[in-house]
């Protein structure tokens, strides 16, 4: 059966939610070329910046991202809903309020996770945002703030009421952070009160944890964030898996480093240079986590200075894992890339970091509505 969040009809049960640093539109577009239909999000964007700054591309979206959200955080429900408007305009399926993030620079406000502790704050934010905007808003928290106080229950019946479409559920509490295991069986205990629909979040690596969080929660839905860190094709696979059963074999080796390339360039052409190529290290070293005798190339790749670095650093290890044929493969896949990004890095001459360069096809950037 097909998850509705308001009026929204989703053809997937799979989210990859957001994550600060992670879900850019760069991310998001390889995400989108691997499975056509899963849920996306954008990183979370503060709502207070969103309106100093209106024209930060953080919210920028992609004609062909679609369904996908903008999360914002905040604890100022009029500030919130200007920005919720701003979201709106960009062209965002929903809202997602963020009420979730445990990190102390965002709790120590009244923001993210702090919200958990407020829950007729929270409530009134989520009413107030419902009234400004036509679009589904939905919410994204954890199991509550601490062990003392695990009250993701009644949260999410105030969510509920308060008139939010959907919300995701991370299962543990902001005193964890990311120690433990998530405990699913305590968002089952959220799903089952509620009648909107509910994804659950934690510690989904493998098509069978998805189908295992689905079966203890009792889920509509599944939001992985962490695991698709240098493997957006767990997405595709966890789609298959719980939708018919297969289990897809993960991409061989060199697609995994054209990719890992691809992303490298996509971030390097849509940030520009310095940014993109920091932004880059970590990336490529998720991409290579795993590989055999990828250690020494992985300590490299978080080296590099420019993406010519990571080409032949990525050539050697093709050609280390699978010989000159995989070498081959590999200059093949990345010529094609080259072919679709329209330029090779290395003749890159943007002079500012705020160019935008392709991958994006700027054409398919959905209009910017001045706010
Ligand atoms: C690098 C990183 C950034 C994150 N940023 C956000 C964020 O911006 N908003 C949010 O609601 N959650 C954020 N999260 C939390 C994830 O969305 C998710 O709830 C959490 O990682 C648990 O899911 P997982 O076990 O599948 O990773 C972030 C997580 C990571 C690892």
């Amino acid at each position: 059966m097909s998850i509705k969040i308001g009026t929204l009809i989703l053809k997937s049960r799979v989210y990859v939610p957001p994550m600060a640093g992670v879900t850019d539109l760069v991310f998001r577009r390889i995400v989108r070329q691997v499975d056509p239909h899963c849920l996306l999000s954008t990183e979370m964007v503060s709502s207070r910046s969103a309106m100093a700054r209106p024209q930060a591309r953080i919210m920028d979206l992609a004609a062909d991202e679609h369904p996908i959200g903008i999360q914002i955080f905040g604890h100022e429900p009029d500030i919130m809903a200007e920005a919720a408007l701003l979201a709106e305009k960009k062209g965002a399926d929903f809202i997602d309020i963020n009420m979730g993030c445990p990190v102390p620079k965002i709790t120590k406000g009244k923001d993210g996770c702090a919200l958990m502790k407020e829950p007729e704050l929270a409530r009134e934010i989520i009413t107030t945002l419902k009234s400004a905007v036509f679009i589904p808003v939905t919410v994204k928290f954890r199991l509550g703030w601490d062990d003392d106080s695990r009250n993701a229950v009644e949260f999410a019946q105030m969510a509920e009421e308060a008139g939010a479409s959907a919300v995701t559920v991370h299962g543990r509490t902001r005193q964890q952070l990311y120690s433990g295991k998530a405990d699913w069986s305590f968002i089952g205990l959220v799903k089952k009160s509620l009648s909107i629909p509910v994804f659950g979040n934690g510690d989904v690596f493998e098509p069978q944890d998805a189908e295992r969080l689905l079966g203890v929660s009792g889920c509509d839905g599944v939001a992985v964030a962490r695991g698709t860190l240098g493997n957006p094709w767990l997405i595709p696979r966890i789609t298959r898996y719980v939708e018919e059963g297969v289990l897809d074999d993960p991409p061989d080796d060199i697609e995994r480093l054209i990719v890992a390339y691809r992303h490298c360039l996509g971030l390097v052409a849509y940030k520009g240079p310095r940014v993109g190529i920091n932004e880059s290290r970590r990336h490529l070293t998720h991409y290579t986590k795993g590989l055999r005798h990828s250690a020494p190339f992985r300590s490299r790749l978080t080296q590099i200075k420019e993406a010519d670095e990571a080409l032949s650093i990525l050539v050697e290890l093709s050609e280390r894992l699978g010989g000159k044929d995989a070498r081959q493969r590999f200059l093949v896949g990345v010529q094609n890339d080259y072919l679709e990004y329209g330029k090779h890095p290395g003749e890159w001459h943007g002079n500012s970091e705020g160019c935008v360069q392709p991958p994006v096809d700027l054409d398919s950037i959905a209009p910017v509505a001045e706010p």
